[in-house]
This record gives C-alpha cells, structure tokens and sequence, in this order.
C-alpha cells in the first residue's frame, strides 16, 4: 500500500522548514508501540500490512509520529501523537499538514480518523464531524473502527 508513497530511503530526512520526517522501519515498530501505549493510542495492529508510519523531527528532536492505512483513495489518519512536552506549539498541526501532502501525492482523496477526545484539534484543522456509520465501507471496516477504537470515539473526515 505504500507502493504510491515514496520509497524509505528517499524519504529518510526529508525537510521541509525545520520538520524532518522518517518512515518507521519494522526493527523500529516496538518504539512506535511503546509511545502509542503511552498515549492510549491503539497500537495492536501496526505490523500488520498496509499500514505506513512516519516519525518526526523538528529542529532535530523527535516531537512524534503519524500513519496512514490506505483504502485506494480512501485512508485512515492514525496515530498522530506529539510527545507531551513538545504540544500546544502547532507541531501537532504541522505534521497532519505534511501527512496530508504525502497522502494527496499518493492519489489519496480523503482522510479519515478516529478520535476519543481531540476532536475539537482536527475540527479546527479542516476535518467534519460526521456519524460513524456514514464512513465508507473500507474505513468502517477497518480494525480501528470494528474493535480497536471505542465506539463512543468521534469519527472525522477530511476531503483532500
Ligand atoms: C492531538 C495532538 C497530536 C495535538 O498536538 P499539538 O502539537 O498539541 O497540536 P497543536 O499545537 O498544533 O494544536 C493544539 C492546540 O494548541 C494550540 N496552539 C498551537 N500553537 C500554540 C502556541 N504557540 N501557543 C499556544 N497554543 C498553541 C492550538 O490552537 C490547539 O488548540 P486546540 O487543541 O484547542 O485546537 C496531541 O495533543 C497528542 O499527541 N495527543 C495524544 C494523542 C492523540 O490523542 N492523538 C489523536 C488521535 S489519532
């Protein structure tokens, strides 16, 4: 699935302002793991197929992590996650801003998440509040939204 992104190696540094970000590496994942257990994020699933991570730096600190599950053009945005003492400065918004680039060159149209309590972070950033049942049929089946997520988390959209 991460056929349409570009490859790790080229990825590996890549800057734009003072982000750098990464793809996560399988020998990488436990790291991954460990933080999105940190942050109550669901992390059971991360080695399966079809998902990509990235993590990030900014001024050369890693500051966090995103992923994308990717459904044609459909995808989930999973795992946002900014290490506590580096949120609340816009890193948050800035590595969703990059995801969705990276997703828009990969041919995908629309983001989707789920969220227990930020949604009022991705409203702001352009993402719809909508009923969970009005996903599209790939997204609702996906493992965050059958089991992994609670089913009183708010689920987003976001045209790209
Ligand atoms: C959600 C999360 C990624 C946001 O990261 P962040 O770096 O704090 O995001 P930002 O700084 O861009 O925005 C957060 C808030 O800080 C505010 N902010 C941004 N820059 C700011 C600044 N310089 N000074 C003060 N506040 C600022 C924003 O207005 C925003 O307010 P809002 O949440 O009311 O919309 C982070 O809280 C997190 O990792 N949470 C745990 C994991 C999680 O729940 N992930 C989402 C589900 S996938």
């Amino acid at each position: 699935m991460s056929d349409h992104l570009p490859s790790s190696r080229r990825l590996k540094n890549v800057t734009t302002n003072s982000l750098q970000f990464a793809i996560v590496s399988p020998t990488d994942l436990p790291t991954l793991v460990q933080a999105l257990q940190e942050a109550h994020l669901p992390d059971d699933d991360v080695a399966l197929p079809g998902r990509v991570f990235f993590a990030f730096q900014f001024d050369g600190q890693h500051i966090g992590y995103a992923g994308l599950e990717i459904y044609g053009p459909d995808a989930l945005l999973r795992s946002v996650l900014i290490v506590p003492q580096q949120r609340k400065r816009g890193l948050g918004s800035q590595v969703v801003s990059e995801v969705e680039k990276l997703a828009h060159r990969a041919g995908i149209e629309r983001l989707h998440l789920l969220t227990t309590d930020q949604a009022p972070f991705f409203e702001r950033i352009g993402y719809v509040l909508t009923q969970r049942q009005l996903a599209p049929a790939d997204i609702a089946s996906t493992l965050q939204f059958k089991s992994l997520c609670p089913s009183s988390a708010s689920y987003l959209w976001k045209s790209l």
